[in-house]
């Protein structure tokens, strides 16, 4: 999609759409061969922006022909019955991925809980064993929303090979894992992060830009090089209630050469990237 000045609006409603039906696609091949894809999502506690998360996910599994499982806990939750649970699903036959929302209550420990799950289940990419895959270069299961910023590249034919790429945020959901996929897509990467002296410096001279540091209109056009790819990962509730990325759109806009919107940029790739890692995951339970 062409906006204005030339710029190139990366439509994530788009992407994600063609992401969920190859995924639909594959849940329908597997079902002619007698296999039911199935995701397991459990949320524990009533964190009002999870449980629209964890709808959503339900959704989007109803929507490419999957069966979902869907377990709301109470916040007060003992550790040792969810880490009973997982172990349950990581021995059901029948479920091919695993998923716990984040955050946790805070008397559960987040570590203890990704390790739990299988990783041949872990369809998030949280477990270390997906993370150290990563970090080696070797195929695992890949965190969704890096994932996502990578497929939304590669359907714009950006290409990120010798590029200048900055990553504004050191997260291990988001700003690490994007860093090594932006690397093994042979970018030059820099990461920046609350302590960067210098971050404006270091931004302006990207051809690349991944933003995800959680604050409304951080990336400003004066820290953006004309031409620049942007991506923005943040989703920010406004006190006026309206929903705002880590970049500054209006402006940035008019000096991008591509830029994802928010809502409809990043956002809506996450769901579509873990219906795709869950069709992997049920394809390699089969030996397809
Ligand atoms: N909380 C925020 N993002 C995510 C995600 O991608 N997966 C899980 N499990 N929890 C999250």
């Amino acid at each position: 999609m062409v906006g204005i000045n030339n710029m190139k609006l990366i439509n994530g409603k788009e992407i994600s759409a063609a992401v969920k039906e190859r995924a639909a696609a594959e849940v329908a091949k597997l079902k002619e061969q007698g296999i039911e894809v199935c995701l397991a999502v459990i949320l524990v506690g009533d964190d009002p922006a999870s449980q629209v998360y964890v709808g959503n996910k339900k959704k989007a599994c109803e929507a490419c022909g999957m069966r979902s499982l869907e377990y709301r806990l109470p916040a007060d939750t003992k550790q040792e019955d969810l880490l009973k649970l997982i172990a349950n699903l990581n021995a059901d036959k029948t479920v091919n991925g695993i998923l716990c929302q984040l955050p946790l209550p805070k008397h559960i420990d987040e570590d203890t809980i990704t390790s739990a799950i299988l990783p041949e289940k872990d369809v998030d990419g949280f477990h270390p064993v997906n993370a150290g895959l990563l970090l080696s270069g070797k195929e695992g299961f890949l965190p969704c929303t890096p994932a996502g910023i990578m497929e939304m590249l590669k359907y714009e034919n950006i290409d990120c090979k010798g590029k200048n790429c900055v990553v504004i945020g050191r997260s291990n959901i988001v700003g690490k894992p994007a860093a090594l996929l932006m690397l093994a897509a042979d970018a030059t990467v820099t990461v920046c992060h609350s302590r960067t002296v210098n971050l404006k410096e270091a931004v302006k001279a990207a051809d690349i830009i991944i933003a995800a540091v959680g604050r409304p209109n951080f990336v400003t056009a004066d820290m953006v090089k004309d031409g620049a790819v942007v991506i923005d990962v943040g989703i920010n509730r406004l006190e006026n209630g309206k929903l705002c990325g880590d970049v500054d759109f209006e402006a940035v806009s008019t000096k991008a050469s591509a830029i994802t919107p928010v809502p409809g940029g990043v956002g809506p790739m996450t769901i579509a990237m873990l219906m795709q890692n869950t069709v992997i995951a049920a394809k390699k339970q089969n030996g397809i």
